[in-house]
């Protein structure tokens, strides 16, 4: 049977998953590292490219799992998301802990964001297809204030203009990967209040960002999607590529797993003909890819994790609890959104 990597470049599409270096790394568990070098065609660090991980202790950086793990994407002839440049979530103690006691100072916090995105993108120079240069930077409109606004550590820091400085850090060290944007809540227009689209904010954003010069070449739809929020249609979806590709951007599916609740008689170990929620999760993985597909500036279709196994879902949405979100389920048998995704890649 032909892999998703191998049915997606049929249609010029990656097919890509996050992955754990834990997991990868567990001689009890062959089946993870056999399915994440056979199934993808592009993979994405799930944590260990983020700051904390990288310079757990200022001015060492640890490169070992990062480096292992962009040595696993060349065995495996697969392309790279590189994941995270700029995020305001795991940043290292020591950086945070400085800024808040204040022996870091504004300018100084600016010239050691500069130093991480130089250093790191140089490191792999060359061996990164797309770099995700900013993450989340935009709030939702369930935040407070409600009007939507740049939110965390480095807005509230260095104010907003830190995002094209990222961009223009980033081009520097290498000047061939391409550069995103990637936030969740923005897989298409006017599905909230319209006077406070976060779609919007963001169009807006690298509309303004591309009219200043600044070096980005796309925006990352994570896709985070639950069963319990309605479904989007792949019109729709599609609609809002097309807005983002009319502006000379890339665009891509960055992070995609679509969680269910496990209250109410759903339960992980449930079997898939009497659970609707797990046909509910495959039509949504499902409209993402046929929107993607449908679009030729739409490079990539990442999800976050393939397995329920390990999957971030459970462990973040516990109160009511959340899972069964991945394409697999814990015993890697596919579930049917992987059936649902073959069957898109196939029939497209
Ligand atoms: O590394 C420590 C380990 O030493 C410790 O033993 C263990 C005990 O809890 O925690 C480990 O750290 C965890 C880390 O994942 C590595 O497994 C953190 O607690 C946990 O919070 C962290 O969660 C990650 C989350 O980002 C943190 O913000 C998830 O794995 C990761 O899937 C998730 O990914 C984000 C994307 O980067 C951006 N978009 C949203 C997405 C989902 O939240």
């Amino acid at each position: 049977a032909q892999s998703l990597g191998a049915l997606g470049q049929r249609h010029g599409l990656h097919i890509g998953t996050a992955v754990d270096m834990d997991a990868l790394a567990d001689p009890a568990d062959p089946r993870y590292r056999e399915l994440a070098a056979s199934e993808f065609s592009s993979v994405t660090a799930e944590n260990v490219m983020k700051w904390e991980s990288l310079e757990p202790t200022r001015g060492s950086y640890d490169w070992g799992p990062a480096d292992a793990f962009v040595d696993f994407a060349r065995r495996n002839d697969q392309r790279v998301r590189g994941h995270v440049l700029v995020w305001h979530n795991q940043l290292p103690g020591w950086l945070t802990s400085g800024v808040a006691d204040g022996s870091i100072s504004r300018e100084e916090l600016r010239e050691l964001l500069r130093e991480h995105i130089t250093t790191v993108v140089s490191r792999y120079r060359g061996r990164i297809w797309q770099w995700d240069v900013v993450n989340e930077a935009v709030s939702d409109p369930w935040d407070t204030p409600s009007t939507l606004h740049y939110k965390g550590f480095w807005a509230q820091h260095l104010g907003p203009g830190y995002i094209a400085d990222a961009f223009r850090w980033a081009r520097a060290a290498d000047p061939k990967a391409l550069l995103f944007y990637n936030d969740y809540n923005i897989e298409a227009f006017g599905s909230g209040d319209p006077a406070n689209d976060k779609t919007q904010f963001v169009y807006d954003m690298a509309k303004r960002l591309l009219a200043e010069g600044v070096p980005i070449d796309g925006v990352g739809s994570q896709g985070h999607l639950g069963t319990q929020y309605g479904n989007f249609d792949t019109f729709q979806v599609a609609a809002a590529l097309k807005r983002f590709s009319a502006l000379g951007l890339a665009t891509a599916f960055t992070e995609v797993d679509v969680r269910s609740r496990l209250t109410e008689g759903v339960q992980a170990g449930d079997s898939e003909e009497i659970n609707p929620r797990l046909q509910a999760s495959a039509s949504n993985f499902s409209v993402l890819l046929k929107a993607c597909l449908a679009d030729r500036h739409c490079l990539s279709y990442t999800v976050w994790g393939f397995s329920d196994r390990h999957s971030w879902v459970p462990g973040w949405f516990d109160d009511p609890p959340e899972g069964l979100a991945t394409l697999y389920d814990e015993q890697y048998r596919p579930k049917r959104a992987y059936q649902e995704v073959k069957a898109d890649l196939i029939f497209a």
